[in-house]
């Protein structure tokens, strides 16, 4: 009954123990939650005001696709202030989060059989919405002696005749390293003289630790900047999952008009009120509330690194950004499933298996959540190793 394509897509290996948890949780367990992928915030007041006004004026009609002039100058005002990219208000799409936002450039520019090459561990959606697309995900292990970044020569050697694209998330989910600017700018001399396009994933660039400097993929060279499409959004560094708001940017004006034929014939404009609601983000009105939640992050980070060091058998790099760890389990278990399900049913902690994300022998632990939550979870974790049976 369903399409070949609809069945290309896995099943999610999270689900089963995310499933679980909420089970836990509504038969009274006491279970912490360090699964989410999102902030535990609330949306700054500013975002919310602007809301409102909309509500209160009537801003509730269809707008342009791509968005309302409005709001595509002040995406293009962020990213030339913010990110040293110059675009004009047409190559830019708004839409509805940024996973929306990589659904439409998959589909806008893949063939069957076209290769997307994914640095693992990645972002669970990469490999499946390049499936759906046609596409072929070539998957690049990476390991913690590059900081789970690609190299140049790994890049080189996945490179085929049949490679459309290379997918660079930084910071990444789940490792939360970034690339640097000769990263980056290393990466893109190997692409020099190819057709590969770059999509380049930049949803937790506002959230680094360290005092490190984030760098745009597409602003490192001319060459780069002509074959990236710059994704972004607010659902992380603004706390706005809710709101659904990404946006796409990219110079090549083709690829930028097929996403907004398919957004026309699908979705059409994001909500009215998000796009009146992501102004002050993005005019950088909402700065002192994306800073203040950015120090949080920083500090729950240290305080879980610094708990994980007396859990014996586990070990984790401190990562620059994102709000994860990606805690390695190898010396305590090959079978990043079977510990995660144990540790939730034993100990009531939600976490997800490395092997989601392509890494088996990890497991990604989220600090969005309070001091006293990191505390506890921790300490559970640590009585669960010291007693984990394989
Ligand atoms: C790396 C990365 N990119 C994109 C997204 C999508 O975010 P949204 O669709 O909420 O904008 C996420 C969300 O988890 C993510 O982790």
């Amino acid at each position: 009954m369903l399409s070949k394509r609809i069945q290309v897509l896995s099943p999610s290996l999270t689900l089963a123990i995310t499933a679980l948890a909420l089970e836990m949780k509504a038969s009274g367990k006491d279970v912490l939650s360090f699964s989410a992928g999102e902030p535990d915030f609330d949306t700054p007041q500013i975002i919310k005001d602007a809301a409102i006004k909309a509500i209160s004026e009537g801003f509730s009609k269809y707008t342009a696709v791509a968005g309302t002039p409005e709001l595509l100058k002040a995406v293009q005002g962020k990213l030339k202030r913010e990110n040293n990219l110059e675009y004009k208000t047409s190559n830019i799409v708004t839409n509805v989060g940024a996973k929306h936002s990589l659904f439409n450039v998959f589909q806008a520019v893949l063939d069957d059989g076209d290769e997307v090459i994914i640095p693992a561990p990645y972002w669970v959606t990469y490999p499946e919405i390049v499936k759906y697309s046609g596409g072929v995900p070539v998957i690049v292990e990476t390991d913690e002696t590059s900081q789970f970044k690609i190299t140049p020569k790994q890049l080189k050697d996945a490179l085929t005749p049949k490679t459309k694209m290379f997918v660079l998330n930084s910071p990444s989910n789940p490792t939360g390293f970034i690339y640097s600017k000769d990263e980056l700018m290393a990466l893109g001399k190997v692409l020099e003289g190819t057709s590969v396009l770059v999509v380049s994933d930049e949803m937790y660039e506002k959230i680094i630790f360290d005092g490190k400097v984030f760098t745009s993929a597409a602003s490192v060279s001319e060459d780069m900047y002509k074959r990236t499409i710059t994704i972004n959004g607010l659902s992380k560094s603004v706390s706005m999952t809710g709101w659904r708001f990404g946006y796409m940017a990219c110079p090549i004006q083709e690829i930028v008009t097929a996403v907004v034929d398919l957004q026309g014939q699908s979705t059409s404009n994001i909500n009215s009120i998000t796009q009146k609601a992501a102004l002050p983000a993005l005019n950088g009105d909402a700065d002192s509330d994306i800073e203040a939640m950015r120090m949080q992050f920083e500090k729950r980070r240290d305080l879980a690194l610094s708990l994980f060091c007396d859990v014996k058998g586990l070990s984790v790099l401190k990562p620059d950004g994102a709000f994860y760890l990606f805690v390695n389990i190898k010396n305590v278990s090959k079978d990043s499933v079977k510990f995660c399900k144990e540790l939730l049913e034993q100990k009531g902690v939600a976490t997800v298996p490395g092997i989601g994300f392509g890494s088996e022998g990890y497991m990604r632990l989220s600090f969005a959540t309070s001091e006293k939550n990191i505390i506890e979870g921790i300490k559970r974790i640590k009585e669960f190793v010291e007693s984990y049976k394989n």
